[in-house]
């Protein structure tokens, strides 16, 4: 039986995208049951849509700060869709521990990054900053700590002189559309 994939996105949606086009592989073990954004304007809906795949949008700003609300939205929203598994790509809520505990080892998340090093934002420039000499990003299971759940797979990418954060983002998003849909190919048939 194939396991529902509920994709949150924030954006662009192109990890979503690379997700949902591998999981088009009839022996991948999971199917795109639907993409939920946080953002009536995130780009990844109209992909999304144009893939055919359900498409929600629980639009957080209502909610005025109140996360438990949200989240509340956010698992009504999700019923329906009978969901096994929660891929966050670009999604740019915090999520609260009462949620994520209720979806532990069900719930995936990408950050560009090589964890432990760099989690919450501006990973490239912080990279940059400390001389790395590698970049690259992790996927990872999501616990209650912020881009702290247990590491699946990383990939690298070298940092050159000269590197700045927008072209090492570019490079590293080329590897997360890579990694991201093998890691989550592996996770629904381990
Ligand atoms: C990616 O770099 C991802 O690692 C980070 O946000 C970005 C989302 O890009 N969490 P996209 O929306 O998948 O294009």
């Amino acid at each position: 039986m194939s396991k529902r994939v509920a994709i949150f996105i924030s954006g662009g949606g192109s990890n979503m995208v690379a997700l949902a086009k591998a999981m088009q592989a009839p022996d991948f073990g999971a199917v795109p049951a639907l993409v939920l954004a946080n953002n009536a304007d995130a780009g990844g809906l109209g992909k999304a849509a144009d893939m055919g795949i359900a498409t929600e949008v629980v639009d957080h700003r209502p909610f005025k700060g109140d996360r438990k609300a949200f989240e509340a939205a956010i698992l009504s929203t999700l019923a329906p869709h009978k969901i096994d598994i929660i891929c966050l790509a670009g999604f740019m809520r915090v999520l609260t521990p009462l949620f994520i505990n209720n979806w532990r080892g069900k719930m995936l998340n990408i950050h560009p990054s090589l964890l432990p090093k760099y989690k919450g934002l501006h990973t490239h420039q912080r990279a940059i900053d400390a001389g790395d000499t590698m970049g690259g990003c992790s996927v990872h299971e999501v616990t209650a700590e912020l881009d702290g759940g247990p590491v699946l797979a990383q990939a690298e990418v070298p940092i050159f002189r000269l590197e700045t954060a927008e072209t090492l983002a570019a490079k590293v998003l080329i590897q997360e559309h890579i990694l991201y849909p093998n890691v989550l190919k592996s996770f629904v048939n381990r």
